[in-house]
């Protein structure tokens, strides 16, 4: 499987060298080998998985077996003890033993030493060996001392080989096309590889068709080029050919940096260094560098600045200790000599966010340094006004709704589906979101919807299609604005098959979905069916049961905020607004600006964006191996519990099917990556909503503990492990690009030993006593109303909550009620109405918000809450409610 070949190479290189070893020393006997036995197999799955990673190849593997037949298990011995060194990124020895060694293999072994960081090129080429070794001979040779990285090639010989190298070898940062590759391969590739690459070429050739030149040699290479760089775009992309460059260079120079004639082996190499130096740049992080060098003289505030009020104080010092000093010599307040204004970048950090835009494929990126909880309300306040209504998904983070309340746009909340046996939501099925918008359209007030936004994954891991989405919303009206919380989705930017489920990748290929004729064409002949001869719309039913196509002329105005710390490298508070409006210019550049001003400390922490720069190199480097390993592991974590007959029986990992309702799945399986990355991909393309593999839900009812006490007593206290989300009966185990393949073996083994404590206690239990969590949950309240003094009419749910919080904040206009009397006066017929926001976390948004109708069903919802943290409600002195409603 794909996904897991970084896993199942480095498992069979172990392997054979425990294996080998135990032949060299003796104690096993030659029967091992038989042809049929894990050698052989393990063999003969390297000598396919080899030929797409650089260095050693297929004919390292097949000289091992050699040694082997013939039996000299030493010799093999060293060589499979080599591949492992540089698996584990072991120093290798300088002076291989090995008489077998040719001249070139010696050189390439020595560079294994280099402390230089390596990548590898692949040559796409019908080759012959010789032709190979001559291109890694030119490869060593051109190497220089002063080059900054090292490189080696990968060559192979078709298209399809092409696809399964890169969708498996994360180290492969560029790709040579040169036009005598053939079109498929001759390996023996699993299935799930076979069906991969057929999905990356089928979604290619679908795309761009129609846009392709009529000269078949220039479509093959076209297409092949449009299929590597839709796979990973961030590979750089060569065309080398021999006859006719110039025919081809003007047809295909826009899909490829550079093409060059087959000779000019040396430009090729100068721009494969070039460009991963470009890739490697931080303009920020080396400006705080350089800054930390230099003797300056602080005459400002900032007493820390170059350790100043620390390293001569008597108390203190540990601070430097712990920290070290660098902290401090980073730490400044000035915006020149290298640095920049976060507020008016022009410098460093304008570069920085150029270079994070082109990695998350974003027209426009700006850092934020106070987490997304400020990017946020940064968009909101650039995108919508007063009384604009903005459709949001009530569950979505609190701030959206206290961004709401401070613009004063009217919330017309979405409900998401409830997951009641969980005590959690799902997401927004897109039929609700339609409806509301025709509900708007049917009640005349259309023009007044600005802006949707919704949360991409959710904290659960429900995960959207969002082009879909856009693309139907779009049809109804054509100039809405997407706010995609992708607070949690920042590193799905970097794996083909989770990508297109970003809000960036979503607006790209909208807008070239838009341009096409074909497009063109269907949305014509779908307003046939959806309006009649003077333009009236057909019932709603029928504008919920197609797939609705926007019109050509819609605009793309599309931002997403990430909480960069949350799932890739950067200090905590480090995020990214990431912006692909066709508006900007017109209609959002100069609000964004102000938004952005209101929002963003004049003191930011440079600490936090140099960190926001380096994350972003991580990324665009080894941002693919990261999140494939991170899936990987996931799906691995998943199988061992379902698989383990104890943690199955005391844990269940809840899947697609128990957390996306069917009406809304399409054909997915429960689990689609433990199933191979196509099943993945084809769910990820095709189901309404789909779930993040790298978070692991369990269920733990059968434990007899509540998801708060599993998460503090048992796992925190008792092993350290953290977790931040429960509900009742679930936990939440995310994976993230950090997790080792370690952590998850410790996990494994504390579920195990957590497992067994609990069935022990289950089998002393008295039969009476009942379990905690058998007490029924009530179902989770939709959002009730807001109160007719706030409400904007009687039809619509939006209302004026900016006004209802300000009347909030008024001690004459509020009191204090304990729920028991809550509860009475509900009962005998009241709708008090909330002052202010009560948000319990979990789950994290709003039970109530200013101005809404407190119901019997919130009342219920809450006293059964076993959090521990509830913002806006007084356990001593109850609910903040209004004394009187506004009429
Ligand atoms: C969906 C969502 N959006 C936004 C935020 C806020 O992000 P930050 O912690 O970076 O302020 C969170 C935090 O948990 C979140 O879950």
């Amino acid at each position: 499987m794909p996904a897991s070949t970084w896993r199942l190479r480095s498992d069979a290189w172990e392997y054979l060298r425990f294996a080998v070893k135990r032949l060299a020393l003796g104690s096993d006997a030659v029967e091992v080998l038989a042809s049929d036995s894990e050698i052989h197999r393990s063999l003969r799955a390297l000598e396919t998985i080899e030929m797409y990673w650089a260095g050693f190849g297929q004919r390292y593997v097949r000289d091992i077996g050699d040694l082997l037949e013939a039996g000299d298990y030493r010799t093999a011995l060293d060589r499979i003890g080599r591949v492992v060194h540089r698996l584990r990124g072991d120093t290798v020895p300088d002076e291989p033993r090995d008489e077998h060694l040719e001249e070139q293999e010696r050189t390439e072994l020595s560079a294994d030493s280099d402390p230089r960081p390596r990548f590898e090129v692949l040559v796409i080429d019908e080759t012959t060996a010789a032709d190979r070794d001559t291109m890694r001979a030119d490869g060593l040779r051109l190497r220089a001392p002063a080059d900054a990285f090292i490189y080696e090639f990968v060559v192979v010989p078709s298209a399809d080989d092409a696809v399964a190298a890169v969708l498996t070898n994360p180290n492969i940062l560029a790709c040579v096309v040169r036009p005598g590759f053939s079109d498929h391969t001759h390996q023996p590739l699993s299935r799930d590889l076979r069906e991969s690459i057929h999905l990356a070429r089928a979604q290619v050739a679908e795309a761009s068709a129609s846009a392709r030149s009529s000269l078949a040699s220039v479509q093959r290479v076209l297409g092949l080029a449009d299929t590597l760089a839709a796979i990973r775009p961030e590979l750089d992309l060569y065309l080398m050919a021999g006859a006719h460059i110039e025919d081809l260079a003007g047809a295909l120079t826009r899909r490829f940096r550079r093409v060059f004639w087959r000779e000019d082996q040396l430009e090729l190499h100068l721009s494969l260094l070039r460009r991963v130096s470009h890739l490697y740049d931080t303009p920020f992080f080396t400006a705080i560098q350089g800054h930390a060098r230099r003797p300056v003289g602080v005459f400002h505030a900032l007493p820390v600045a170059r350790g100043g009020s620390v390293v001569s104080s008597k108390w203190i010092r540990d601070l430097v200790d712990f920290y070290g000093l660098n902290l401090l010599l980073a730490e400044t307040s000035a915006t020149s000599g290298g640095l920049d204004s976060l507020l008016a970048p022009t410098g460093t950090i304008k570069k920085a966010q150029d270079l994070a835009a082109r990695a998350f494929g974003a027209k426009h990126t700006f850092f934020v340094t106070n987490g997304t909880s400020t990017a946020n309300k940064i968009v909101h306040q650039a995108l919508v006004a007063p009384d604009d209504v903005v459709m949001v998904d009530r569950n979505c983070h609190k701030s959206h709704h206290h961004a709401v309340m401070l613009t004063g746009a009217r919330p017309a909340y979405l409900e998401a589906y409830p997951l009641n046996d969980f005590a959690f939501y799902g997401a927004v099925p897109l039929d609700r979101i339609k409806q509301m918008l025709l509900d708007y359209r049917a009640a005349g007030r259309l023009d007044e919807v600005r802006m949707v936004t919704l949360t991409n994954c959710t904290f659960d891991g429900i995960v959207y299609d969002p082009e879909r989405v856009m693309a139907e919303c779009l049809a109804i009206k054509p100039d809405l604005v997407f706010l995609w919380d992708e607070a949690w989705f920042a590193f799905a930017a970097f794996h083909p098959v989770t990508r297109r489920r970003t809000a960036m990748a979503a607006a790209k290929n909208l807008e070239q979905r838009l341009k096409t004729p074909a497009h063109a064409a269907a949305h014509h002949a779908q307003q046939e069916r959806l309006r009649d001869a003077d333009g009236n719309p057909a019932p709603d039913a029928v504008w919920l049961e197609e797939r609705l196509i926007p019109s050509p002329d819609a605009r793309i105005r599309v931002y997403a905020t990430h909480s960069t710390h949350k799932t890739l490298t950067a200090l905590r508070q480090g995020s990214m607004i990431h912006v692909y409006d066709q508006e900007w210019r017109r209609e959002a550049e100069e609000p964004f600006h102000e938004a952005y001003m209101t929002h963003t400390s004049t003191s930011p922490n440079y600490q936090i964006l140099s960190s926001l720069d380096i994350g972003r190199r991580q990324v665009e480097l080894e941002g693919f191996e990261l999140v494939q390993r991170q899936l990987d592991l996931a799906a691995s974590l998943a199988q061992a519990i379902a698989r383990h007959p104890l943690l199955r029986r005391t844990f269940r990992v809840l899947t697609a099917h128990d957390l996306i309702p069917a009406d809304h799945r399409g054909v997915g399986r429960p689990m689609p990556l433990r199933h191979g990355l196509a099943t993945m991909w084809k769910a990820w393309a095709q189901d309404e909503f789909v779930v993040d593999p790298s978070r692991i839900t369990i269920e733990i009812s059968r434990t007899g503990v509540d998801g708060d006490t599993f998460k503090h007593e048992h796992l925190m206290d008792r092993y350290g492990i953290q977790v931040n989300k429960t509900s009742g009966n679930t936990v939440l185990f995310m994976t993230n690009i950090g997790t080792s393949r370690s952590a998850i073996a410790y996990l494994i083994e504390v579920l195990v030993k957590l497992a067994e404590r609990f069935e022990d206690e289950q089998s002393q239990r008295h039969p009476e006593d009942r379990l905690p969590l058998e007490a029924p949950m009530p179902p989770l309240p939709d959002f009730s109303a807001f109160s007719p003094g706030y409400a904007t009419d009687d039809v619509l749910p939006d209302g004026d909550m900016r006004t209802a919080f300000f009347h909030g904040q008024q001690r004459k206009n509020i009191e204090h009620v304990l729920p028991e009397e809550l509860r009475a006066r509900v009962a005998a017929g009241e709708q008090p109405v909330s002052a202010g926001f009560v948000t319990p976390y979990p789950p994290g948004f709003p039970v109530l918000v200013p101005g809404q109708v407190i119901t019997s069903g919130v009342l219920d919802f809450m006293a059964v809450l076993s959090t521990r943290e509830i913002h806006g409600y007084d356990p001593r002195r109850g609910y903040r409610i209004f004394t009187e409603t506004r009429s």
